[in-house]
């Protein structure tokens, strides 16, 4: 049974439920960051953000650092992109979208190939676009969270590999790390940023990330000096490496309180083989996606294989509105977010489930959530539930 006090089950995707042990890991007394209890604590956390990512590459390189998810767009464009420099975004939605935005503010060059809403550009057209030009890095969003798009990060690897091998890739897996399988070394993927509040389910504060060693070698190379002070990789990355060798370090101060969040969710993460973990999600998203369906509504990612496994963005039925089924889902205890795509926003909801909500079945917070949702539908006058129930 949690300690928490009762409240409605947040399944929006992101922030999560978390864990009470996760909870619990923040009221850890005050120490200092440089001591050795914590020093031990974050070394261990960053190597076991190794196994997270399933490298075992030395030239790999973590980094934890205070920040959102956002941190890490603005990571990748002070670091690893020079003014001027091409980049390639992949667009699968705003927050591709974003992550396009946040290059262009370094002055990043950057060309968007944008999918139609719902989908994710193809690889012919990717690989035109990589053939016409040298991009220095592409990006692409494994989760798009405004429309639950799933990227092919494996044959993407493989094309840009082919065509492009100097272009560095980097993925924004902000909705993904933790739900979706991500094999840094098989895929040969040069950077993976996330945060802490999603799949991982350690409360919203931290910017996490991995870079693989032609990514470190790029930011050695830089003539311009990293365009951030706080974000400059060459001023964490002796901080990180000390750490994980059990060395006090500083060059700004750590939450202690969120790394020991991070370092318990992890320690739950991987008290079992990832594959399982991303099995059960898949499992559940399967169930989630069939009652969307039966309940004769559609997905905004059109094709089953573009689909997430952390989370479901669906239409409302005609004549539904978000502002009216939102509030009636909360009164039964359950939170999904409204649409958040530019050309759609108000015609879609969004229902995650990643963490504990998936993985710890006692917990009933799936089933409540379908339960809801069927029932909020009915008193909102969608008659196909009728038929259905
Ligand atoms: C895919 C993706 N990228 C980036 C972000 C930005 O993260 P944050 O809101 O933690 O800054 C989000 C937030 O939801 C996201 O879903």
């Amino acid at each position: 049974m949690s300690t928490q006090p009762e409240h409605p089950t947040l399944l929006i995707p992101g922030p999560i439920e978390f864990d009470d042990a996760v909870l619990q890991s923040m009221s850890h007394f005050s120490e200092s960051h440089v001591g050795p209890g914590f020093v031990s604590t974050f070394g261990e956390t960053l190597s076991m953000l190794r196994k997270l990512f399933q490298t075992t590459n030395p030239a790999s390189q973590p980094f934890v650092i205070s920040g959102s998810g956002t941190l890490g767009w603005d990571l990748v464009a002070a670091n690893l992109v020079e003014p001027g420099e091409d980049v390639l975004v992949l667009s699968t939605g705003y927050f591709s979208d974003g992550f396009a935005d946040c290059l262009r503010v370094y002055g990043a060059q950057v060309t968007e190939l944008k999918a139609p809403v719902g989908g994710r550009p193809q690889l012919p057209e990717i690989e035109k676009a990589l053939s016409e030009k040298r991009y220095k890095v592409l990006t692409v969003t494994h989760v798009d969270t405004s429309t639950g798009v799933l990227s092919e990060l494996q044959k993407l690897s493989d094309l840009v590999h082919r065509v492009s091998p100097d272009t560095l890739i980097i993925v924004d897996g902000v909705c993904s790390v933790a739900c979706e399988e991500i094999a840094f070394d098989d895929w040969k993927l040069d950077g993976v940023v996330t945060a802490s509040q999603k799949a991982i389910g350690c409360p919203a504060g931290l910017s996490i990330s991995m870079f693989s060693g032609r990514a470190m070698e790029a930011l050695q190379k830089r003539k311009a000096p990293p365009a951030s002070y706080f974000g400059s990789l060459k001023n964490w990355t002796p901080i990180m490496q000390n750490y994980e060798a059990r060395k006090p370090s500083y060059f700004a101060t750590p939450s202690p309180q969120l790394i020991h969040a991070l370092h318990t969710a992890l320690c739950q993460i991987l008290s079992k083989p990832l594959a399982a973990r991303f099995a059960r999600h898949k499992e559940v998203s399967d169930k989630i996606k069939s009652v969307v369906a039966e309940l004769g509504l559609r997905q905004i990612a059109g094709d089953p294989n573009d689909q997430a496994h952390g989370m479901t963005a669906f239409y409302l039925p005609e004549g539904v509105q978000a502002a009216e089924l939102l509030p009636k889902l909360a009164k039964k205890g359950v939170i999904f977010a409204g649409g958040i795509h530019r050309e759609i926003a108000p015609k879609y909801v969004r229902f995650g489930h990643m963490g504990v909500s998936v993985t710890d079945p006692s917990r009933g917070d799936i089933d409540r959530a379908i339960e809801a949702l069927r029932s909020g539908l009915l008193e909102c006058g969608y008659q196909q539930v009728q038929k259905q129930t």
